[in-house]
């Protein structure tokens, strides 16, 4: 299966899902990273690796539906199967995100429903939380709302600090999203109306 990754800084999940793919026997390949900015760090990453890389920049679109438009557009000239959100930070449009509806992931620190949005790990600590996690999700027009494909939990522990539980949660995401693309591409997800779960009771 072919994959596009969309980024906008880092990209540290984005290069543990490369990295997974050049595995032997991995069922898929990544075909594109598009940025949304033109100085994410995570690009020179994708062209050593002789991934191919694009920048639609949402500075130089006027509304998000140009943007979502010339966004979609460079996507589709890459003809995936899955299109992968790794720190993409842009709100997308319902016409972007139902083009895409079952074929589109995305992994957001907290573990959902609880903490959609920005600063989870902040609010986790503010509320006391004793665990806290990360979850990968199909992306729907709702923010931080689809389909939950996996999840893993990290403990919070005394003396923790946002910096030092974004660390252990982001160990997880470097697990567990290359693990939801590979399920992906084995065609092992299988839809139950709106909640999707692995075919042989895996999650
Ligand atoms: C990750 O924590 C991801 O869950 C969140 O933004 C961060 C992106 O990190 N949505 P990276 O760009 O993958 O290193």
């Amino acid at each position: 299966k072919r994959l596009v990754i969309l980024i906008s800084g880092r990209g540290s999940n984005m290069e543990a899902i490369v990295k997974a793919c050049k595995a032997e026997g991995w069922p898929a390949e990544v075909a594109a990273v598009i940025s949304n900015r033109p100085d994410a760090a995570g690009l020179a990453f994708a062209a050593a690796h002789g991934i191919a890389t694009a920048v639609v920049d949402h500075k130089a679109h006027g509304s998000r539906e140009a943007f979502d438009a010339e966004l979609a557009r460079a996507i589709d000239g890459f003809a995936p199967d899955l299109v992968v959100l790794a720190g993409f930070m842009r709100i997308l449009t319902p016409g972007f995100t139902a083009r895409y509806a079952r074929r589109m992931l995305n992994i957001h620190p907290s573990l959902l429903p609880a903490f959609t949005g920005l600063h989870t790990h902040e609010r986790a600590l503010e509320m006391g939380c004793k665990v806290a996690g990360v979850t990968v999700h199909f992306v729907t027009a709702e923010l931080d709302h689809g389909a939950i494909v996996m999840q893993a939990v990290v403990p919070v522990l005394p003396g923790d600090d946002a910096k030092a539980l974004a660390a252990r949660v982001l160990t997880a995401e470097h697990r567990i999203y290359p693990q939801s693309v590979r399920w992906f591409a084995e065609g092992a997800l299988v839809w139950d109306g709106e909640v999707v779960r692995h075919r042989d009771g895996a999650a």
